[in-house]
C-alpha cells in the first residue's frame, strides 16, 4: 500500500495498513543507526522544522536525530526566544515557517487539536508530536514497534495501560493503534483517572492492578502529569503509589516475562518503583531508541507524500 497522508496527526484516521506500513518502513530504517556512518540521503534537501509548545526531551531530540539520520535539514524553534513570546499565532508562525520554505513541521502544543489546525492552514507536511490530552501518535508508533519486535505480533496481545488515562495522549493514541492491530487492552487507573465512555474506544476498564497485570503480556505506565492541574482528581502521590504504583512485588504475580514499558519521562517511586524501571522486564530504553526509527519512518512518509500531491497538480 502507498502512503498518501501530507500529515500525521494521530491514529485515530489512520487504517491498519497505514499503521503496518508505518511500522515496516521503521524496520527497514532501523538499521541505519547501528551504521558507522548513521546517514542516508533519503530526506538530503528537505528541512524539518520543530515547533515545540511545551518541554519535551525525548521526542523533540528523537525528531532532530531521525531528520538528521535522513540527511535533512532541522531547525529547532524554542518557543521561549521566538516570537511567539510577542504573542505570534501558531497559524501565523506556521505561515512564516511555510514562508521560509520549510517542507515538514514537527509540533508539539499544549492544545488539543493545535496540529490538526495547522495542517489546514499550511500546505507543507505537519507531524503532531504530541497534542493536550489528544493524541501522540510516534509514541504510540514507537511503543508498538517496541512490542512487535519483542513478541513477534500484536494481534492476540493482552496490553495493560496504566495510570493517568484521562489526561494522556499516550493512551489514546495506544489505545488507537494497539485495538487496530488486534490487541486486548486494558486500562487500569483510579475511577477519577478514568474519562467517561472509554468502553465506546474497545477497551476492557479496570480500577484492580492485580486483575490488570494478571494476564497481561505487557503494561504500559503511565506518568502522572503534574503540570496539567490534576487538582483533587489526584489521589496522593503514596496513596496512587501503594495502590496502582508499578513493584517488584505485583510483578511476581504477572507473566514472568512481562514486558514493561513507560513512555518517559519516569516519576520514580510514585508510578513505577526504580527497580522495575530499571530491571530485566523494562524495555523503557529500548523504546526511546526505536523511537529514531519510527521517526525517520514517518518523516520519510510524509515526505514522500508531499512530493506526489506537488506532482499530481
Ligand atoms: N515520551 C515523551 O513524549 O517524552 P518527552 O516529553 O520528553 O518528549
Amino acid at each position: 500500500m502507498a502512503w498518501i497522508r501530507k500529515d500525521l496527526l494521530g491514529l485515530e484516521e489512520l487504517g491498519k495498513e497505514e499503521i503496518e506500513l508505518i511500522l515496516s518502513t521503521a524496520e527497514s530504517f532501523k538499521e541505519v543507526s547501528s551504521r558507522e556512518i548513521k546517514k542516508v540521503p533519503a530526506l538530503r534537501g528537505k528541512t524539518v522544522v520543530n515547533l515545540f509548545y511545551e518541554p519535551s526531551t525525548r521526542t523533540r531530540v528523537s525528531f532532530e536525530v531521525a531528520a538528521k539520520r535522513l540527511s535533512a535539514d532541522v531547525i529547532n524553534i524554542a518557543t521561549e526566544s521566538s516570537s511567539i513570546k510577542k504573542g505570534e499565532t501558531l497559524v501565523d508562525t506556521g505561515a512564516n515557517i511555510e514562508a521560509l520554505k520549510a517542507d515538514i513541521i514537527v509540533i508539539r502544543h499544549n492544545a488539543s487539536g493545535a496540529a490538526a489546525m495547522l495542517a489546514r492552514r499550511v500546505n507543507i507536511s505537519v507531524v503532531n508530536a504530541g497534542d493536550g490530552w489528544h493524541e501522540h501518535p510516534t509514541q504510540a508508533l514507537l511503543d508498538i514497534f517496541t512490542l512487535k519486535e519483542k513478541l513477534g505480533h500484536i494481534s492476540g496481545l493482552k496490553v495493560s495501560i496504566v495510570g493517568d488515562i484521562a489526561h494522556s495522549r499516550v493512551a489514546r493514541s495506544n489505545i488507537w493503534g494497539l485495538t487496530k492491530l488486534g490487541a486486548q487492552v486494558t486500562v487500569c487507573a483510579p475511577k477519577m483517572l478514568i474519562p467517561p465512555e472509554i468502553e465506546k474506544m474497545g477497551v476492557k476498564v479496570s480500577d484492580n492492578i492485580n486483575d490488570a497485570l494478571k494476564d497481561a503480556d505487557a503494561v504500559n505506565v503511565l506518568r502522572m502529569q503534574f503540570e496539567r492541574d490534576l487538582g483533587t482528581a489526584f489521589p496522593q502521590q503514596l496513596e496512587y503509589f501503594k495502590n496502582f504504583g508499578i513493584t517488584e512485588e505485583r510483578l511476581k504475580k504477572a507473566k514472568k516475562n512481562i514486558i514493561v514499558m513507560h513512555p518517559g519521562p519516569i516519576n520514580r517511586g510514585i508510578e513505577i518503583e526504580s527497580s522495575v524501571a530499571d530491571g530485566a522486564n523494562s524495555v523503557i530504553l529500548e523504546q526511546v531508541t526505536n523511537g529514531i526509527a519510527v521517526r525517520m519512518a514517518v518523516l520519510f512518509l510524509v515526505a514522500q507524500a508531499q512530493e506526489k500531491i506537488a506532482f499530481s497538480g
